[in-house]
């Protein structure tokens, strides 16, 4: 027994890992009210950024995980906050950020939240109505500005509806990131679903195209393609 245990202990310490890495990801949409009742949002599942947080648990990460609102549970992770707005998204992830080795941010936060949030329910009227919107701050943007001593690997997803990788590379260059995730789009992919096709992209690097898979699949080969960065 003592060898079996003994031999197998060897080859597991051979095996990636991520043991002893803080690993920082963002999961869900935002929500930006814009009175009681109504809010601004988009479709965002949170399912692939809980299928990462999921696999780098198995993997052995010590898991922070900030969640926006979403209709599944989150998995279960070392520290969960959960957040509603951009806003509060981006606190989140500035506090956390000295603290972690890896942020990835699969999150997908509103662009944009009502200038004026109104205290009353906007009451209907005949007329048309227009909403004020301003930016919100683009954390990953505002991010890879900070000067930290220790800078974590940052990693970012794209979802384009056109153009895909010539965009993702462009975002990869302006916010400044190790490497981008760019979420295909259509049937069996991206929003809501169980299973996604990405294509990963990297300084100096070609794209590299992952088949059609389950997103549990998916971030162990993310998180394979990581542990190599670390
Ligand atoms: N992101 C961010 N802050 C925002 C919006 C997005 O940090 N305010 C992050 C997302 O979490 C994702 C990456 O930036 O990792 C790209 O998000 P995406 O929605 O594809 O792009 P945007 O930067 O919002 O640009 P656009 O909407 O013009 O495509």
């Amino acid at each position: 027994i003592k060898n079996h245990f003994s031999s197998s202990k060897s080859s597991k310490a051979k095996k990636k890992s991520l043991t002893g890495k803080k690993i920082l990801i963002t999961a869900g949409p935002t929500r930006e009210q814009i009175d009681p009742v109504r809010f601004i949002s988009n479709n965002s599942s949170g399912k692939m950024g809980f299928a990462l947080a999921e696999a780098a648990i198995e993997l052995g990460g010590e898991v922070t995980l900030v969640s926006g609102p979403t209709s599944i549970s989150p998995p279960k992770v070392n520290h969960l906050i959960s957040i509603q707005t951009t806003d509060e998204l981006y606190n989140a992830v500035k506090k956390q950020i000295t603290k972690c080795d890896v942020l990835i941010m699969a999150a997908a936060p509103a662009d944009f939240k009502p200038a004026e949030k109104k205290n009353n329910k906007i009451k209907k009227t005949d007329n048309t109505l227009s909403l004020n919107l301003e930016p919100t701050p683009d954390i990953l943007k505002e991010i890879s500005k900070l000067s930290t001593k220790k800078k974590p690997i940052i990693i970012g997803f794209a979802l384009e509806t056109e153009n895909g990788i010539a965009n993702a590379k462009k975002k990869l260059k302006e916010k400044n990131l190790d490497m981008i995730i760019l979420n295909q789009t259509g049937k069996g992919r991206a929003f809501e679903s169980d299973t996604n096709q990405v294509t990963v992209i990297r300084p100096k690097m070609r794209p590299l195209e992952l088949e059609l898979d389950s997103k549990a699949n998916i971030s162990v080969k993310l998180l394979d393609i990581i542990i190599d960065i670390l």
